[in-house]
């Protein structure tokens, strides 16, 4: 009989060390979201970000096409960009060397006169980018697999469960902070076990508790479920489309999650790891063409009121006992059936935990 599996040890969770570890062999080689293709919807649009404990920025050529690269001028280094705007061209604000939106160098005041000078060797440094269902991700690993290969299917069964996902745009978002590390908070996400006695609403609602499930499809961990109580919904679901009547989710390894509610109403968990242990989680709501939109303004506001918050407590709770002297990670409950009272989605998740600290784990 082999012995049951153990949940990482506390110090994944407490370890400024680890955490470090991380930025490098994780967050810096893992896709990652960065902003939504609608907030760059002309060429020279350019939208700035921190990931990975570094600067980047995004910015549409125009040729239509969302490029990322790192906010550093290949002169002397300063920062390029800040915030967001739009420009003809990337000035950097130094010595005013100009980049075409391609990064490519376009000139730089009395350059010619150094003696082989080959403008068209300085470049700023490209980052791997995706658009996937309009959402900019990133991976600042040159060799990365595309998502397709990461996320297997994910993209064409989203597309299906949210055909309009072409017309979205951000509607708000709700930003939750999170005194907890952030796999501690990805791991709540990640199994039901939690969510019959945590989350009230859960057994009652329209989500058939029997029938959750989270199973691993690649490195997404796609939740399914059938529903009842469809009639109690507070908005119509009856959208025309396939899959109307259904709930389910793909959380995308390691910080970001769809998930589309009856009605294909798309909303979005990402994750941002600002420390060893802080996170912050921050929650899209959708609409289509960015028109104000009651029922998702109110579903946003719920879900604050309910889930999120019943899971703030959970997960700073947590992180509290990983500190503690007296804790020693137990068993996780692995039912070989799997279903809703089982943790073998957090076994796949603190095995790809595990892989990106110490390295493969066979
Ligand atoms: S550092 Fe950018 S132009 Fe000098
Ligand atoms: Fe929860």
């Amino acid at each position: 009989m082999s012995a049951p599996i153990r949940s990482l040890a506390a110090r994944y969770y407490t370890d400024p060390a680890v955490f470090e570890i991380e930025q490098v062999g994780l967050l810096a080689r893992t896709w990652q979201f960065a902003c939504h293709a609608s907030e760059l919807s002309g060429p020279g649009d350019y939208f700035a970000f921190e990931m990975a404990g570094e600067s980047l920025f995004c910015v549409m050529g125009r040729d239509g096409v969302i490029r990322t690269f790192y906010n550093v001028c290949q002169h002397r280094a300063h920062q390029l960009v800040s915030g967001q705007g739009t420009t003809r061209v990337i000035v950097c604000p130094y010595h005013a060397w100009t980049y075409e939106l391609t990064g490519g160098l376009r000139a730089g005041p009395n350059i010619a006169q150094v003696e082989g000078f080959d403008k068209s060797s300085i470049c700023l440094t490209e980052v791997r980018t995706e658009v996937f269902l309009g959402f900019v991700f990133v991976n600042l690993d040159p060799d990365a697999a595309p998502m397709d290969d990461w996320f297997p299917n994910a993209r064409a069964e989203l597309e299906e469960w949210v055909p309009q996902h072409g017309r979205l745009k951000p509607l708000e978002w709700v930003e939750i902070p999170e005194r907890c590390n952030w796999k501690v908070s990805v791991e709540n996400y990640s199994e039901c076990y939690h969510c019959s006695l945590n989350h009230p609403t859960f057994a009652t609602g329209v989500v058939k508790p029997e029938t959750y499930d989270i199973q691993p499809q690649g490195y997404c961990l796609r939740h399914t479920t059938e529903c009842q109580n469809l009639e109690q919904m507070t908005y119509d679901i009856d959208s025309g489309y396939a899959h109307s009547h259904e709930y389910s989710s793909w959380y995308l390894w390691p910080m970001f999650s769809f998930q589309v509610y009856p009605g294909n109403v798309l909303n979005t968990y990402h994750w941002r790891a600002l420390g060893h242990d802080r996170v912050v989680v921050w929650r899209g709501w959708y609409s289509v063409d960015g028109a104000d939109d009651e029922t998702v303004r109110r579903l946003a506001v719920q879900d604050r009121a309910t889930t999120v918050e019943e899971d703030i407590h959970l997960v700073e709770s947590v992180q509290r006992g990983l500190n503690s002297r007296g804790y020693v990670p137990g068993p996780l409950v692995v039912d070989p059936r799997c279903g809703v009272n089982s943790e073998h989605s957090v076994m796949h998740l603190q095995r790809w935990m595990r892989e990106a600290v110490d390295g493969r784990d066979g």
